[in-house]
């Protein structure tokens, strides 16, 4: 577009000073907004569609509210508030946390007990009864379903949300639809336009084609990425479940109605949209169809353009890929940054539980700084467990420098998690294990992997204790690496499998609902008794949070450091700010481990007096020329 029409629009459009603002920050955008656009749909056949997204923006920005606005324009005054040390999330089922939306209004005090200010809540909008992937098989994008009330109750909620300093963050399942989503049915009833929002094809020959680089998500109950629909007599590409279709975005008006989905959403109040399975985003035949470069301009596409409207909202990726893989959707070149602030941190959960399971921390140190540092503005999402399973996808490598065969290290960390090995501790289960390529993944909570349910079955003391020792020190190393630390629901009083999941017939199929368990507030009423292990993990999370909040060092300034200690069994990593350093020291293994302390001499750490372990409230003291770190303990030293 050129400059005059550019200004002619412009000038069309300053209505008020509120648009001028949109305006601005659109002729900021917009070099990269066109190229984006045209990089994916050729300006030759689609320039009237990029009026139409020229058009759109000023339009959708007219029905934001005066409240967000506001908002907006203050975040964009004020730092980066998610990279603040004050930041703590949770991650939740509604229904499963306390019944609806209003029943989780009424648990905003135990939010603020623990210290919980972010939250994401999993998906609440309309689905198909029966299988529907926990909500992921969307029929609305803006319709609340109503079992977890109405839309006023979500407004009513992001309110109270907003007055009690909370952020929330919801999905943008923007890969697939349900089959039951408005355009998927006129798909259905032979309507070509909508057949045109997804991948439909009338014979076999095209979905061959993508069948032979395409791998399988749900290998075990969705084998195979298309599903036959006779009523349409056509093929469509359903990569996750059978009733969860592909969007193709190569047709610009799926962009230009998804931006529309996704603005509305931002417009209910929500400050981080979770971009579910964007590595999935454009398929292209003789790939695997996931991270291509199309998907990440058009990822960046989708955000340009919130910035114009919504500037104020942000975008989480959940790319679950390989670590160098995940690091671009902050991302690259000319988009470095202008992808998604935010991304999970699937690279160090994984390799955390890699570090359990061997007791050593090698491939941690191996894989973490193979990866580029991220753009400073963005941030990660460090966490342990999720609704999902735990994925192995680490550099195969990077194992076979520690002598290891990558398949058989895998097969021993299935065997180890999921019940195959009597000496393990953990009680997880396998989940979509493909004969065909020997992967699999590995369900189950996060107290019931690290061993307590094995511990509380058979009464040992001891092993409850490890166990539990074993749980807050991950949680410790996730509160403190930089970055959102989200805690899953149930996690914070170390809650064990639920495995009711197999009474029920639309969810026994899917393992990953073992850990989905029902918040246990009958144990949380209990909590006072500090006997309990659940209330020994609770007050220590809550300590551990306290201290994070309290010390700026915890901010995530890109601030991070790995150290290695010259014991394969410790985790060791500093944060720095100004002046402040900060230590933190694990030990991964069940028998006590040293380290050389002239080490920590050597970087500083007693130049001025001994360090103070906030956890311990200690000053460590060195008497010997070692320090010694008891089973899955954690030291947080603050230099004096
Ligand atoms: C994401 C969700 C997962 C879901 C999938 C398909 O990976 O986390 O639960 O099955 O997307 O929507």
């Amino acid at each position: 577009m050129n400059q005059t029409s550019l200004h002619q629009l412009l000038s069309k459009n300053k209505v008020s000073n509120d648009l001028e603002q949109c305006n601005l920050r659109l002729a900021t955008n917009l070099t990269l907004i066109q190229k984006l656009f045209f990089s994916l749909y050729p300006e030759e056949q689609n320039r009237e569609h990029f009026q139409k997204l020229l058009a759109l923006l000023p339009k959708l920005f007219a029905e934001r509210s005066t409240e967000l606005k506001k908002q907006d324009l203050e975040r964009l005054k004020s730092g980066n508030w998610y990279q603040s040390q004050n930041i703590v999330g949770m991650q939740l089922y509604v229904e499963h946390f306390n019944k609806d939306l209003n029943g989780l209004k009424k648990k905003i005090p135990y939010f603020k007990e623990l210290g919980i200010n972010f939250l994401h809540l999993m998906p609440i909008t309309t689905r198909p009864k029966g299988e529907n992937d926990g909500g992921y098989a969307v029929n609305d994008y803006l319709e609340v379903d109503k079992k977890y009330g109405s839309k006023d109750d979500l407004l009513g909620l992001t309110k109270a949300f907003r007055e009690n300093g909370i952020y929330l963050m919801l999905d943008f399942v923007v890969n697939h639809t349900s089959n039951e989503f408005s355009w998927a049915k006129k798909a259905i009833k032979g309507d070509k336009k909508y057949q045109n929002y997804y991948y439909t094809f009338e014979d076999y020959t095209i979905p061959e084609e993508f069948e032979k680089t395409l791998p399988e998500v749900f290998p075990e109950t969705a084998p195979g990425n298309f599903t036959y629909i006779p009523e349409m007599k056509r093929w469509v590409m359903t990569v996750f479940n059978n009733y969860q279709w592909d969007l193709n975005y190569t047709n610009p008006e799926v962009f230009l109605e998804m931006l529309i989905n996704l603005v509305k959403l931002a417009d209910l109040g929500v400050d981080v949209v979770r971009f579910d399975a964007l590595a999935f985003l454009w398929k292209k035949i003789g790939t695997i169809s996931q991270n291509l470069p199309e998907a990440h301009n058009l990822i960046a596409l989708f955000r340009m353009c919130l910035q114009v409207v919504a500037p104020g909202t942000i975008l989480l990726a959940e790319a679950i890929v390989a670590p160098t893989d995940i690091i671009k959707y902050f991302g690259e070149g000319e988009k470095r940054g202008n992808e998604c602030e935010i991304a999970y941190n699937a690279s160090l959960m994984a390799l955390l539980w890699n570090s359990i399971a061997t007791k050593k921390t090698q491939l941690l140190y191996k894989s973490l700084t193979s990866v580029p540092q991220k753009p400073k503005d963005c941030t990660w999402i460090n966490y342990i467990r999720c609704h999902d399973d735990i994925g192995l996808g680490y550099e195969n490598q990077l194992i076979q420098e520690l002598g290891l065969n990558p398949e058989m290290h895998r097969k021993f960390l299935l065997d180890y998690y999921c019940q195959r090995l009597d000496w393990s501790p953990a009680t997880g289960m396998l989940f979509m294990y493909n004969p065909k390529t020997g992967d699999g993944r590995i369900t189950g909570s996060a107290a019931s992997l690290l061993g307590l349910e094995k511990a509380i079955a058979s009464t040992n003391e001891k092993l409850i204790e490890e166990s539990v020792a074993k749980i807050i020190m991950l949680h410790g190393i996730a509160l403190a690496f930089g970055g959102i630390p989200l805690i899953y629901a149930g996690d914070e009083i170390g809650t064990l499998n639920d495995y009711s999941f197999l009474n029920d017939t639309t969810k026994k199929g899917d393992n990953r609902w073992v850990n989905r368990p029902m918040q246990d507030w009958k144990t949380i009423s209990k909590l006072d008794d500090r006997a309990l292990s659940q209330s020994k993990i609770f007050g220590t999370l809550q300590k551990l949070i306290k201290l994070r909040k309290e010390n700026p060092v915890f901010a995530d300034l890109n601030n991070v450091g790995l150290y290695h200690t010259g014991n394969d069994h410790i985790l060791s990593f500093e944060r720095t700010c100004k002046n402040e350093r900060l230590l933190v020291i694990c030990n991964f293994d069940e028998s006590p481990q040293v380290i050389d302390s002239g080490w920590i001499k050597k970087i500083g750490y007693f130049s001025k007096g001994e360090p103070m372990d906030l956890i311990s409230n200690t000053k460590v003291e060195l008497n010997s020329g070692l320090l010694e770190i008891g089973p899955y303990k954690m030291l947080w030293l603050l230099k004096a």
